[in-house]
């Protein structure tokens, strides 16, 4: 009897301390989670800040170029579908593959962003929270968004870009920060 009792107080006592120590291990862990998460998406904005992609994604009514993201020659317009005007579309000039010796880009399908996709003049964590916005975002959810960063030609035009500065980061890191943003929850900074 004795025992049995003096088990049973044992048992729950292991049984409180296991209680708290799991608690205690979750909230570890979702910390760590998050911490990771804003880690990744730190990365990922370096390269979003990038001229390679920021020229694409102005809030103005034309393309920027170069790494001083002057406004792009010949007064190109962003035009009624971010294709250029009617007698100056981006296809008369950048075709699928870089030309000219990699002087003028290409890519398939070159074209600016819409304006719901301008990032210039974003903080870090408007630009996060945008950019998983499905009506600001073409109607991405999470593992779309994932496949455009990973796959989309435009964006790994970035790395190809002839004899144009890269984005910080290389491609496959890049692609491992997305992936691993996503598995942490894809958290923004505030
Ligand atoms: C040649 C122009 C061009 C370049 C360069 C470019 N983008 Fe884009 N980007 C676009 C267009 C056009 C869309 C819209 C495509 C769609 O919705 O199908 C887009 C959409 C996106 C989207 C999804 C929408 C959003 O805002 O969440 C992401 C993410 C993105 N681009 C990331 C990048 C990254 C990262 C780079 C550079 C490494 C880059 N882009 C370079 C033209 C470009
Ligand atoms: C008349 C030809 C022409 C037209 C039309 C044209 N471009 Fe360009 N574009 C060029 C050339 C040439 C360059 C390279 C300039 C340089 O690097 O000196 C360039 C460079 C760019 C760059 C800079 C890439 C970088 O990161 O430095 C972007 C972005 C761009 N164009 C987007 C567009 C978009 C979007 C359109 C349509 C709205 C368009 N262009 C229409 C000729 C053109």
């Amino acid at each position: 009897m004795r025992f049995s009792i003096r088990f049973s107080h044992a048992a729950v006592a292991t049984c409180i301390a296991s209680i708290l120590c799991a608690g205690a291990a979750d909230a570890q862990l979702a910390d760590s989670t998050s911490e990771q998460s804003l880690q990744a998406f730190a990365r990922i904005a370096e390269v979003l800040r990038h001229p390679r992609c920021m020229n694409c994604h102005p809030s103005g009514d034309f393309p920027r170029q170069g790494d001083d993201r002057h406004r792009h020659q010949m007064l190109v317009q962003r035009g009624p579908a971010d294709r250029g005007g009617p007698a100056m579309e981006c296809s008369t000039c950048h075709q699928t593959v870089n030309a000219a010796e990699g002087r003028v880009p290409g890519a398939p399908n070159w074209h600016l962003a819409p304006l719901t996709m301008a990032w210039e003049g974003l903080s870090d964590g408007n630009l996060c929270r945008a950019l998983k916005d499905p009506t600001r975002n073409g109607g991405r959810n999470m593992s779309a968004l994932v496949r455009h960063m990973t796959e989309d030609q435009l964006v790994q035009w970035a790395w190809n870009a002839g004899d144009r500065l890269s984005p910080p980061i290389s491609q496959f890191d890049f692609h491992e920060a997305v992936r691993r943003w996503a598995r942490t929850g894809a958290g923004c900074p505030p």
